[in-house]
């Protein structure tokens, strides 16, 4: 196998669709052999599927990545077939959007418990292997709504903001075992997630925030994760990747008009200066 990714094992948790789809992917077409990994069994196996196809190799595995047996035995699962792993994508994620004041124990329980404690478990598992194996690289799955303030934002917004402190503490524990360790945030992704959280005034508000005036693809997440597994990254350590079309870096955008309210005909673009 060729590529930058040649002859390495990948394993990618929430590979079944969205972005860890895409991801797996675009390993598969570096010369990566994929371990899809998804609560989703059936998606699994049908993105393995889809990776054979096409000529990748690809192995699927049912994993719930809030329970620590479930890993255990994806993990077991892992060795058995290629007796090592050499890269860990943390990508499993649900999405939240539940105003702070209505945030129920239990909705911030779960967020928390696969976002943040179903990353930290999984990458424990993988590292131990890696470490086992004398190196290798993790990117946990962050996001721009752990940067950020957003509305209803509580409980996912806390998770991937611990996820990218914890992501800090294990670039630094893990560098001596040759293991690198970093975030991609994505800004506004275009997937099912998305589609399912996103109502039209948020969509319209980010078609305002982000200089690029446009939600990025799953792809443009899996070409940032190609790199930061690849031996080109080999220096880039315990860092957070923004793919956000620039929205963590703006500030006041006085020229573009302001977003139109929820149902209303979109305002149109203003030559004076249009104010948020
Ligand atoms: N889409 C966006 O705009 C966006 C933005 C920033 C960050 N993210 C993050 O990117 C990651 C992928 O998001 P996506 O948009 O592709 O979402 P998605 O909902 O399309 O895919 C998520 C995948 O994770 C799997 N999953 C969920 N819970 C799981 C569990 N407990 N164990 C194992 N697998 C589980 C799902 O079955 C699904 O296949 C998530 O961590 C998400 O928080 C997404």
């Amino acid at each position: 196998m060729t590529g930058r990714l040649a002859d390495k094992v990948a394993l990618v948790t929430g590979g079944a669709r969205g972005i860890g789809l895409a991801v797996a992917r675009a390993f598969a077409r570096e010369g990566a052999a994929l371990v899809i990994a998804d609560v989703n069994r059936a998606g699994a196996e049908a993105a393995s599927a889809g990776l054979a196809e096409a000529g990748g190799r690809a192995m699927a595995v049912a994993v719930d990545v809030a329970d620590p047996a479930s890993i255990a035995a994806m993990v077991e699962a892992i060795l058995a077939r290629h007796g090592r792993l050499d890269i860990l994508v943390n990508n499993a994620g649900v999405g939240g959007n539940t105003p702070f004041l209505e945030t129920r124990l239990e909705d911030w329980n779960r967020i928390i418990g696969i976002n943040l404690t179903g990353a930290f478990l999984v990458a424990q598992a993988c590292a131990r292997e890696m470490v086992r194996g004398g190196g290798g690289k993790i990117v946990n799955i962050a996001s721009l709504s752990g940067q950020r303030g957003g509305d209803g934002r509580a409980a996912y917004g806390a998770a991937k903001a611990g996820l990218e402190l914890l992501t800090k503490v294990m670039a630094v524990e893990l560098s001596e075992h040759g293991i690198n360790v970093n975030n991609i945030a994505p800004g506004a992704i275009e997937t099912e997630m998305a589609r399912f959280a996103h109502d039209a005034a948020t969509r319209a508000a980010y078609g305002y925030l982000i200089p690029m005036t446009r939600y990025g693809t799953p792809e443009e997440i899996a070409d940032a994760a190609v790199f930061l597994c690849s031996d080109e990254a080999r220096y880039v350590q315990g860092h957070t990747l923004n793919v956000d079309g620039g929205f963590r870096a703006a500030g006041l955008m006085f020229k573009r008009a302001a977003p139109p309210a929820a149902g209303a005909a979109p305002t149109p673009t203003t030559t004076n200066g249009g104010t948020p």
